[in-house]
């Protein structure tokens, strides 16, 4: 497996031109073993997050996540990763394949990027002509502001032979975006996915290219008093309420999807450990917010009356030297054993 991962390393520089990859294992793959992971590795099973929510829970052993600014990087590696191809790039492939240790369960496509989800609203669920022609996500704004995202370190566990590691979790998400455009105004649309304060005040230019490296959450009611007082809560404000040192606690790398020939996403965020990831849906959910105040389980709810789960799925991300097939406990690393002794 190391072999064949470095075959597509070896053929483009690790960038966004050329390929960025992580592989991950499930708590499936680490059930095969007679140990348990270290302690301080959070890696349940799968589960729905939310009450009104039946998703699939996803148990394949192992996802390998290829990203590129170039949809022919990616596709070029999953065929030298399947034995298709014996030059990449220019770069002779190994013998060796994933699919030597692998069958594959299934593939997930997407994108993300300014204009491509115009390009591609020929599926279920967008109203034709209404995604703005440089959105680079589906619902029409900017997402992953730098101080709106938690750092590397933040998200890195720590300690123990994962350390440098992280978990990450992905979900597919089916999105109605008919009632998003149709029947919302924009008011209405930057109140859910911001705030109403923004809404009012027209603090966000179209896809949000006016925000530079935040929302400014600060300018916004908390979401508790937005609830009672404005009947409607932005999904960012709720979300702003999970931030530990000014800066949220998961690292978001989302992208828009066809795939199952429908507007969707694949959520896939990556946090220390999964009850980070948890805690902030329990956030998105606001379930404590709709209890207090005229806003409904789904309705006026930031965005979740758009949205719909399909799939979960919980993975670890070991570090590099780890990442191919380790075992559930592998031995400290050497710096580790020094220190202890
Ligand atoms: C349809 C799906 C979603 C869309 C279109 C979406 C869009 C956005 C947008 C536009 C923002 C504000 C700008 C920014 O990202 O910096 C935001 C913030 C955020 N979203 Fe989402 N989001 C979605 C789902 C989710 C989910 C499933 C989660 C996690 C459970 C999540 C977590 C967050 C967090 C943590 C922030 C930053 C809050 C802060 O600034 O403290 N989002 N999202």
């Amino acid at each position: 497996m190391e072999t064949a991962l470095q075959g597509i390393e070896h053929a483009y520089e690790r960038s966004a031109d050329g390929l960025l990859m992580t592989v991950g294992y499930s708590p499936a793959y680490f059930g095969r073993f007679e140990q348990s992971l270290p302690e301080n590795v959070d890696l349940p099973m799968p589960k729905a997050l939310a009450p009104f929510e039946d998703p699939k829970l996803d148990t394949p052993d192992t996802v390998v996540h290829l990203a590129s600014d170039h949809s022919q990087v990616v596709l070029g590696a999953e065929e030298a990763l399947k034995g298709n191809k014996d030059t990449l790039n220019g770069v002779d492939q190994p013998d060796a394949t994933l699919t030597d240790a692998f069958e594959i369960a299934d593939r997930r496509t997407g994108f993300v990027g300014k204009g491509l989800p115009a390009e591609n609203d020929d599926v279920e669920g967008v109203p034709s002509d209404e995604i703005p022609e440089d959105s680079p996500l589906y619902m029409g704004f900017k997402s992953g502001f730098k101080n709106n995202q938690a750092s590397e370190d933040r998200v890195s566990i720590q300690r123990g032979p994962f350390a440098d590691g992280t978990t990450q979790h992905i979900s597919h998400i089916t999105l109605n975006l008919n009632q998003w455009y149709n029947q919302d105004s924009r008011y209405q649309r930057v109140a859910k996915m911001f705030c109403p304060h923004h809404a009012a005040e027209e603090a966000v230019e179209g896809t949000g290219n006016n925000l530079n490296t935040d929302t400014e959450m600060d300018k916004c009611k908390h979401a508790k008093d937005a609830a009672r007082e404005e009947g409607v809560i932005g999904h960012s404000q709720k979300m702003s309420r999970v931030r530990e040192d000014d800066k949220p606690i998961i690292l978001r790398r989302d992208f828009d999807s066809t795939d199952g020939g429908q507007a969707g996403l694949h959520f896939l965020a990556l946090q220390r450990q999964i009850s980070d990831f948890v805690k902030t849906r329990e956030a998105m959910n606001g379930t404590d917010l709709a209890e207090q105040s005229a806003v409904g389980q789904r309705n006026n709810n930031g965005i979740l009356q758009y949205m719909n789960v399909t799939n979960r799925g919980n993975y670890l991300l070991p570090p590099r030297s780890l990442r191919a097939l380790p075992p559930a406990n592998p031995p400290s690393t050497k710096e580790e054993n020094n220190a202890a002794a």
